[in-house]
């Protein structure tokens, strides 16, 4: 095994926050994986696994190994009348498979363009934005199981895919027992892109973007422009101003919670769900808080959207993480809402 002392973390986490890695391990292959597995157990202080790293709020440096996922690889398995599937190795860039996808004439990813991050993380997280979550072009996944040392094949349903949450999310220990969280090393994902496509253009952005333009029956390589366009409108550049995308899941709630909500502030911004709850914007209600630009140290609310936190320059995972708290705090105390973190704090 060739371990790596010492790592700077800065560039392989999006927030920058400047941490190290005393042991890092890079797995370029599915036989990587499988050596590593096998002397996983002599590291007392355990491992961890790192995708593109634009899910986590590193406090301080990383004593557990550090098992960094640079599987590379793209190519179209199969197609059929219906459909192609398309695989990607887990360390590939999303962002830039999504662009390869579409310029090889298979759409069907282009609402997620922009999402930071790597394929192997997007199971994870069941990444979703402009009407699409990735649960809805999903076809199965291989991964390698560190604890038995033996690769395995899920499908949709194995996953258990919900609202920015899947089985990688939680451990085995958790309330329902199955979760696969520390324990599955995702090797390679493949997409189901269905050759009857339609565009998916009913978020409110798009529906702007087609009144501005007067396009009605916008193209997949349209809506990836308009998507690209709208993103770097509303949310930082992580290259520019670290951050870690949404910082708190929009939460859910009774019918009955919401119109006791709007009885004192009317404006709140909310959806009903398929399942009769309803899903309010945190954005709106952090916004509503005051908390646009406020910040603790160097870790800041940003300006443009309230919803994501930004390290403006030497910010820590202390900083990130007491402004959060504050967040949730002020957010609980005003709406009786828990607002629950996306990324992962180390
Ligand atoms: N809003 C405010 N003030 C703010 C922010 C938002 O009033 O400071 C209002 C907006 O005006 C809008 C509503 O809140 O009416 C929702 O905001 P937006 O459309 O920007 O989307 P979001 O709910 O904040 C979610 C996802 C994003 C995804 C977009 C588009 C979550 C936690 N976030 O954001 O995903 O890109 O929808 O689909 O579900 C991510 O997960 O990292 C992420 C960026």
């Amino acid at each position: 095994m060739n371990v790596t002392q010492n790592v700077a973390l800065q560039s392989y986490n999006s927030f920058g926050i400047v941490a190290k890695a005393y042991s890092l391990l890079r797995i370029r292959s599915e036989a990587d994986a499988i050596e590593a597995q096998k002397d996983l157990e002599n590291w007392r202080e355990g491992h961890c696994v790192l995708g593109g790293g634009s899910n986590i709020v590193l406090t301080g440096d990383v004593k557990p190994l550090v098992l960094k996922v640079e599987i590379a690889g793209k190519r179209l398995v199969s197609e059929t009348e219906k459909a192609w599937i398309v695989e990607a190795g887990a360390g590939e860039d999303w962002h830039e498979f999504v662009a390869w996808t579409l310029s090889q004439g298979w759409p069907g990813l282009e609402n997620m363009a922009l999402i930071p991050g790597s394929v192997g993380a997007s199971p994870v997280q069941n990444i979703g934005a402009y009407g699409v979550e990735l649960q809805d072009r999903f076809d199965s996944l291989d991964a390698l199981d560190l604890v038995t040392g033996k690769p395995f094949t899920l499908n949709a349903a194995q996953c258990a895919f919900g609202y920015r949450d899947s089985v990688f999310k939680h451990t085995s220990s958790g309330p329902n027992g199955i979760g696969l969280g520390g324990r599955a090393l995702i090797l390679r994902v493949r997409f189901h892109l269905p050759k009857a496509w339609k565009p998916v253009v009913g978020y409110l952005d798009l529906e702007r973007k087609m009144a501005e333009t007067g396009i009605a029956n916008p193209s997949a390589q349209q809506i990836f422009d308009w998507v690209c366009d709208i993103r770097r409108h509303k949310l930082p550049d992580p290259k520019v101003l670290g951050n870690a995308g949404s910082f708190f899941k929009n939460p859910t709630v009774t019918p009955e919670q919401c119109a006791d909500i709007i009885a004192r502030d009317p404006k709140v911004v909310h959806y009903p769900m398929p399942d009769g709850s309803i899903k309010l914007a945190a954005g709106w209600l952090i916004d509503a808080c005051g908390w646009k630009g406020k910040s603790v140290g160097n870790a800041a609310v940003y300006e443009k959207q309230a919803l994501v936190l930004v390290n403006r320059g030497g910010a820590t995972g202390g900083e990130v993480v007491t402004l959060a708290k504050a967040i949730q705090t002020s957010v609980y105390e005003r709406f009786g809402i828990r607002l629950e973190p996306e990324p992962v704090v180390i």
